[in-house]
């Protein structure tokens, strides 16, 4: 693990072929893709590997999400199904990780999917996410570039502040357009949701001509499937309040809707606009210090992903934040 300041890098020509050979030689890199900023490591590299387990202080039963630049380099590593088939041409790129079985053969380090069966793959758009995958050449895992059990990061200050002396380069490319992690869909079995995210239920239902089983609720409470679907997650330093309304005394507010409040998700009532904003505003209003209380958001659409992370956000919290 680094212990140096990271070096910040821009998505031109210089700043992507020096991420691509910091990622072949080893090292971490935390990249943008359109949900939230990536903390990459070569993902045959089991030391590489190791080092983003340490470097978040993460738990090593939780496996990582495999990043490709295309469906065809993504097919290489899995069972692909029908399913598949049609999740991938309506939503990749995007933000959409799907969990399939892993092909014999594979040489993925086994820290990657933490001994399981099943690999989650995702084809992120983002057109630097896509240019440092096709110049690094082969899969790159990634989770949140936030350490463990905090808040995701959605620019690039967000990873140095949360990672800044532990991973060799952020490539900065502004903020994320989407905001929150990617939807999950396990196709190991029945389609199930794994974990609600920036791709709305609603859309792959449509897209699959079927519901999709919930493997978790909006609260988050119950039947965790996706392995890091730990209850207290995303968790700012302050006690978090949900559906608070109004405020108590002593409380900063985040109001969603025309409110008087001190940060607005979205004053327009906007569910895109308020996932873009989510994590920004969490991190800006816990440096405040006081309790976070927030509005009521709707629970369709996208509604569904934020009330997730508020949920876990707000969930009691270990003495010892462990494993989440
Ligand atoms: O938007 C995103 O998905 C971001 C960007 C960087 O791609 N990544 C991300 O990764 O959110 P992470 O590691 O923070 O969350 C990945 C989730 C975890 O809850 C993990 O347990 C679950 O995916 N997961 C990974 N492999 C799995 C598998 N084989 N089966 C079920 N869940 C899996
Ligand atoms: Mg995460």
């Amino acid at each position: 693990m680094t212990t140096s300041p990271s070096t910040t890098l821009y998505p031109d020509a210089e700043g992507i072929a020096q991420a691509a050979a910091l990622l072949r030689a080893g090292q971490l890199v935390a990249f943008p893709t359109e949900t939230v900023y990536g903390l990459g490591a070569d993902a045959c590299n089991g030391e590489a590997v190791a080092a983003i387990y340490a470097a978040k202080g993460r738990p090593s039963f939780n496996p990582l999400i495999v990043h490709l630049p295309s469906v065809q380099a993504a097919q290489r590593y899995v069972v692909w199904t029908d399913d598949a088939d049609r999740l991938a041409q309506a939503f990749w790129p995007g933000p959409l990780t799907l969990v399939l079985p892993l092909r014999e053969g594979h040489d993925l380090s086994s820290l990657v999917t933490a001994g399981l069966s099943t690999l989650a793959l995702r084809v992120p758009e983002k057109a630097s996410a896509q240019a440092l995958l096709e110049a690094f050449g082969g899969p790159v895992a990634a989770p949140s570039a936030n350490p463990s059990g905090k808040i995701s990061p959605t620019t690039a200050q967000h990873v140095l502040d949360g990672l800044g002396n532990k991973i060799a380069a952020v490539l900065d490319d502004g903020p994320c357009s989407v905001g929150v992690e990617s939807t999950i869909v396990g196709l190991d079995g029945a389609p199930a949701l794994l974990r609600a995210g920036g791709l709305p239920l609603e859309a792959l239902e449509a897209a699959l001509g079927a519901p999709l089983a919930l493997k978790t609720t909006p609260d988050g409470s119950t039947d965790i499937t996706a392995p890091g679907q730990l209850q207290s997650h995303y968790a700012p330093k302050a006690p978090l309040r949900m559906n608070a309304d109004p405020p108590r005394p002593g409380e900063v507010f985040l109001g969603f809707g025309p409110m008087a409040c001190d940060e607005t998700l979205s004053e327009s009532g906007d569910l895109h606009e308020a996932a873009a904003r989510l994590f920004d505003l969490l991190h800006k209003l816990d440096a405040r210090g006081q309790p976070i209380a927030v509005a009521p958001v709707p629970t369709h659409g996208l509604g569904r992903a934020i009330n997730d992370r508020l949920a876990r956000a707000a969930a009691p919290r270990p003495n010892d934040p462990g494993p989440t």
